[in-house]
């Protein structure tokens, strides 16, 4: 494979890392034209911090209360984002609202995956509040980032029916759906 068309891309994610791990994956086997060169975490403990190493993916891992604002250590991920030549950002799983200093510096290059179909149940806990709700058609999305909880404009979407009470089997449906769509839209909009 020809190594100019290979784009640079970083993960961020905050926990267990599934997506983190589809994402990698799919670039190490050629199946998307990417390198993950960088993963970045917020929480020290998550599994996702292990996985990374376990992968021989380089990370920055911070705790944001070691930084007096969210700008000083958005500063210091947009450093070492730079630093690694990181063209895309790819949120999977990353628990906080992006702010100014990222936003500004990759404009229009940051998206994210949320499970469920956006604009409802933005937040923590999606697949419960939506199971709450009572919805019959569940999903996920892909979304260039903005300011807020979980918007943005929609790049992807994919649906899920499902009628059951069971939310394991369910997370399960939508989880093996959203590593499906991460890498179909990775393979759009990196072409
Ligand atoms: C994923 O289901 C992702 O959509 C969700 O966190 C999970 C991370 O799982 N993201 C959000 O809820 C964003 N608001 P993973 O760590 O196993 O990839």
């Amino acid at each position: 494979m020809a190594t100019q068309s290979r784009h640079k891309i970083a993960v961020f994610a905050s926990g267990y890392g599934s997506n983190f791990e589809v994402i990698t994956r799919a670039a190490q086997s050629g199946e998307i034209p990417a390198d993950v060169v960088l993963m970045v975490c917020d929480k020290p403990s998550a599994r996702v911090c292990s996985l990374a190493d376990a992968m021989g993916v380089e990370k920055f891992v911070f705790s944001a209360k070691d930084y007096p604002t969210k700008s000083d250590y958005e500063r210091e991920i947009v450093r070492r984002c730079r630093e690694c030549g990181i063209e895309l950002i790819c949120l999977a799983g990353y628990m906080r609202i992006v702010g100014e200093e990222l936003l500004n510096a990759y404009k229009g290059r940051i998206i994210n995956i949320h499970p469920s179909l956006l604009p409802a149940f933005a937040g923590a806990r999606a697949i419960e509040q939506a199971m709450e709700y009572g919805v019959k058609v569940y999903g996920a999305t892909i979304h260039y980032v903005d300011e807020t909880l979980d918007g943005g404009k929609i790049i992807a979407q994919q649906a899920i029916e499902y009628e059951g009470d069971n939310i394991e089997e369910l997370t399960a449906l939508i989880h093996a759906a959203e590593y499906k769509l991460y890498i179909k839209t990775l393979q759009k909009l990196l072409k």
